[in-house]
């Protein structure tokens, strides 16, 4: 494949607190990840996909990874053949799950796409759009959508907030720009010898692929997101993607 998509479903869950890692907290009835890698698996190219996930899930993942892999056979039989989903057990730390992923890509690779688990809903046709878009730029591409929120820069005052458990306060030091904003999704997408190169010459507690890269001093577009791509990291997010999979349903 000349197309790999990284999923990384390695976190805990913490802000989730439901007791299992947050990619195996069931939606509708079927794990997040079933619903991510039904999308992943979705695209419109046949891409090799790379799930990262804990030690201890492993077996779980390949159970799911086969179940969808069947069911897209079973919806598209044009297809030349079942989209093959490896499993591979993540890290600590967002990043070095992405590294474990890209330590498997297949040599033919030459699009990475790393997306989260956790933005269960996303649609085929972003990814797609993601795959497009670093085809014809060369470039790493991010979706973002404009940000609705006043956004206030703020010096919290640590000790306060430490003193009020759940409080922040702190002053505001001023209103940023919102034109000049973009609250940013996965799948986020690059030429793979920029991201391999840039990750590995990454500080570790860098985040987001997207900085990775621009901060090895290559270019990140962003083009638009899709709503539906939202990051499930609250029980709030958790009701949300509940209510709008069952009126799709209906
Ligand atoms: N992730 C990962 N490995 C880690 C940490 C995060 O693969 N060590 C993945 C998560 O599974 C998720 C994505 O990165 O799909 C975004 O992370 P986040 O939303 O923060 O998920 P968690 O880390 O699981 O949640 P929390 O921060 O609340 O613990
Ligand atoms: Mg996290």
């Amino acid at each position: 494949p000349l197309v790999a998509v990284i999923v990384v479903a390695a976190g805990s869950g913490t802000r989730l607190a439901l007791g299992q890692p947050k990619a195996f907290v069931p939606l509708q009835g079927r794990p997040m990840l079933t619903h991510a890698l039904q999308g992943v698996a979705g695209m419109r190219e046949s891409a090799q996909i790379i799930v990262v996930v804990p030690e201890d899930r492993v077996a779980q993942a390949r159970l799911i990874a086969a179940q969808v892999s069947a069911e897209c056979a079973a919806d598209a039989p044009a297809r030349a053949s079942a989209p093959a989903i490896e499993i591979v057990v993540g890290g600590s730390s967002r990043q070095e799950s992405v590294q474990r992923g890209l330590a498997r890509l297949h040599p033919s690779v030459e699009i990475v796409l790393v997306h989260d688990a956790a933005r269960a809903l996303t649609p085929a046709a972003l990814a797609d759009a993601v795959v497009d878009a670093v085809r014809t730029t060369g470039h790493g591409i991010i979706p973002g959508l404009a940000v609705s929120d006043t956004i206030k820069r703020v010096a919290v005052a640590v000790a306060v907030a430490d003193a009020v458990p759940g409080a922040r306060l702190g002053t505001v030091l001023g209103t940023v720009d919102r034109s000049e904003l973009a609250a940013v999704q996965t799948p986020q997408g690059f030429p793979r010898h920029v991201l391999t190169a840039a990750v590995a010459a990454a500080s570790p507690e860098m985040t987001d692929d997207a900085a990775i890269v621009a901060a090895a001093g290559h270019p990140v577009r962003v083009i638009d997101g899709h709503p539906l791509a939202f990051k499930i990291t609250t029980r709030a997010d958790l009701n949300r993607a509940e209510h709008l999979l069952a009126a799709a349903g209906e």
